[in-house]
Parts: structure tokens; sequence; C-alpha cells
């Protein structure tokens, strides 16, 4: 079945109120997310159109989790093998429903692909060859994950340098010049809140 009468706009914007909704921290990486998707694709100086267009799939590349129980999303300490095997569906449930669409189904790549790795250690296929707009979306959805307080990472709230250092030691799961992107497009945005605080103080 796909739906022609809907803009894209309103589509993307319907279904990122529903992630809203229904579980907010998830909203929030996600516009997270998407923000750092857009600044690292735009440091690596992808073409305009690309920039946006992963920068919508950052937007959207959770929404499958509208379909996990919010008890797994939420569960502090580690999840059961079958709790798991929920989380990891999330990708094709996202992708599944982007389909639907012919509007969004440019999108379908950067969120099907955001959770395999270059070792193929990744979920759902443990695939090595990801689309570019994946592997992006992925460092900064790892990165965000890393560096925010959620349930299940108390003890493991990592700082920048820190979040940065492990995905650069893993480079043989993470792209290492997409990493080193999202390390300038950081640095950049440190420099410039200390400069707006140098300012106001
Ligand atoms: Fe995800």
């Amino acid at each position: 079945m796909e739906v022609y009468n809907y803009n894209e706009y309103y589509l993307i914007k319907h279904l990122i109120t529903s992630l809203k909704h229904y579980h907010y921290t998830t909203y929030l990486h996600s516009i997270r997310v998407a923000k750092l998707t857009y600044l690292v694709s735009k440091k690596l100086e992808l073409p305009k159109d690309e920039q946006i267009y992963n920068c919508k799939g950052g937007l959207l590349h959770d929404i499958g989790k509208v379909l996990v129980p919010v008890t797994i999303l939420d569960k502090a300490g580690s999840l059961t093998e079958l709790e798991y095997e929920f989380v990891k569906i999330h990708p094709t449930y996202g992708s599944e429903m982007l389909k639907i669409f012919p509007s969004l189904k440019d999108l379908v790549p950067g969120v099907l692909y955001h959770h395999e790795r270059l070792d193929g250690s990744g979920y759902p296929f443990g695939v090595s060859i990801i689309p570019l707009s994946a592997q992006i979306i992925g460092i900064c959805d790892s990165f965000d994950a890393m560096t925010t307080r959620r349930p299940y990472n108390e003890k493991r709230l990592r700082n920048i340098q820190e979040a940065i250092f492990e995905l650069k030691t893993q480079s043989q799961k993470y792209n290492y010049k997409i990493v080193e992107a999202l390390e300038e497009v950081l640095w950049e945005k440190k420099e410039k809140q200390q400069r707006f605080i140098s300012i106001y103080r």
C-alpha cells in the first residue's frame, strides 16, 4: 500500500510528533542527532541536498521505536535477550513505516542501516557495506547515546573527549573521517559557546 496524498513536510512533522508523544527522550535524542548529522554532512562538504536529506534521516532514524514497548525503552540495567531482539528490530520497523510514503522513500537507507557497523557487527543485517547517510547518522547517534544521560548508561556516561576517543579507537566499526568531522563540529560549537559566554559575562 502506498499513500500519495501527503506532502513530505506534513509527513515528517506528523511522524516526529508521534514520536514526541510516545517517547519524549527518543524525540529529543532525534532532534540532537538530526542537528549533528546536518553539521557533519556540511563539514564533509557533501552537496547541499544531501546535507538536508541526511538531516531528515537523522530526525526519523529512530521512528521505529514507536513500536518498541516503553518499558523496554526506559529499562534501567541490561535488557534480556528477548527485549534486545525487540530493540534490534526498530530500524526495520522504521524503514517499513517510511516505505509506505513515496516522498519519504529516499530516507529509508539512513534509517534501515544506522545500527550497522563497518566490521559487520551491527544490526539488523550485520552487513559491512553501509550507505554514507547511515554511517553519518550512526556515528552521531552513538555519540549522543554516549554523552547523554539515559536509564541504562548511568555509570558509563562520557564527556565529549572520551566519546570521541572511543569512536576513534573503534575505527574498524566507525568511519574515521566522519568521526574527525564530528570532532571538528563539536569543537567549533564549543568555541562559539565560549565566545558567547565571554561576551555576556
Ligand atoms: Fe536507533
